[in-house]
């Protein structure tokens, strides 16, 4: 008998893995999104809990294909949990968690996830402050992960024309041979918003956005998140209500980890069970 010789990590090579099922082989799952239900995100009866403590309790929330959804609620109320779940950095302990009919997200990793077709923007921007803002998106575009700068080299004008888009949308078309690092806070975090754009997400999760900017910053990155949904659906979750109310729609609130309210800005802010959370902070 042959002897297989074991990687550096004692483990069989991949190759060997007799379930392994080759990236080219798998359909990219993003074909697979299936909005015919009209519904992009279907969280239901989820709940996760820390050392006993309760984050999400009996979440249920649905998000339309193109729907901008503001998402409110005291500190703790899971807000960022929810985001995890969905992003598949925390694993719930009951429920489901699904991206248009077909895509389990309780099934897939982090990464693809993010394949799939959902982009999460941080609070903190995370742009590469060396390079320049062109190519801070040109990293980003899909496909080209870790073959920078070979990829370069072959950019095409297809992948210059949506570069170019990109830059147009979030307003640093004539800042994009800057460093990013010269960037104010406020251009940063737009960047950061043109970046995930590059990997065409279907469902953007933007957590506190507007914190540290000013007010002009704010009023634009209002603009910029209301015109990036239609083609997405955009989950923004803010504690600034001069904001929310600038931007939404629909506004969920958030306590304990459930839907406490739902409606219009007044709708919720006119809600008894609302005004008796946010004056109990
Ligand atoms: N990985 C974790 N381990 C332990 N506890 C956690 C973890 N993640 C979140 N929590 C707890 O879960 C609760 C919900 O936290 P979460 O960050 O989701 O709230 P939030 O609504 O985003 O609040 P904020 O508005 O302050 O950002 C908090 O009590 C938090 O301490
Ligand atoms: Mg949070």
């Amino acid at each position: 008998m042959t002897s297989i010789e074991l990687t550096s990590t004692g483990m069989a090579p991949d190759w060997l893995k007799r379930d392994q099922v080759f990236e080219f082989l798998k359909p990219a799952a993003s074909s697979r999104l299936d909005l015919s239900h009209n519904c992009i995100l279907y969280l239901e009866d989820l709940s996760v809990s820390f050392d006993g403590f309760k984050a999400i309790n009996n979440l249920n929330l649905y998000i339309e294909p193109g729907e901008l959804r503001c998402i409110i609620g005291p500190n703790g109320a899971g807000k960022t949990t929810m985001m995890d779940i969905i992003t598949g950095k925390t694993q719930p302990d009951s429920g489901q968690a699904w991206f248009g009919q077909k895509i389990d997200l309780l099934k897939l990793s982090e990464a693809e996830i993010a394949e799939a077709g959902i982009g999460r923007k941080f609070q903190k921007p995370t742009v590469f402050e060396q390079l320049s803002v062109f190519e801070n998106l040109e990293l980003s575009m899909s496909g080209s992960k870790g073959v920078w700068p070979t990829f370069r080299a072959s950019i095409n004008s297809e992948q210059h024309d949506r570069i170019d888009e990109t830059l147009q949308m979030i307003g640093l078309k004539a800042l994009y041979t800057r460093p990013a690092g010269v960037l104010s806070h406020g251009q940063k975090q737009w960047l950061e918003i043109g970046m995930l754009l590059m990997q065409n997400p279907k469902l953007l999760l933007v957590d506190e956005p507007v914190a540290g900017m000013t007010h002009q910053e704010m009023d634009r990155t209002g603009e910029l998140l209301t015109s990036l949904a239609g083609e997405r659906s955009v989950v923004v979750v803010e504690h600034d209500m001069d904001f929310v109310r600038s931007i939404a729609r629909t506004v969920t609130v958030l306590h304990q980890g459930s839907v406490l309210a739902e409606g219009t800005m007044d709708q919720v802010q006119n809600n008894s069970k609302v005004i008796e959370v946010y004056l109990g902070e």
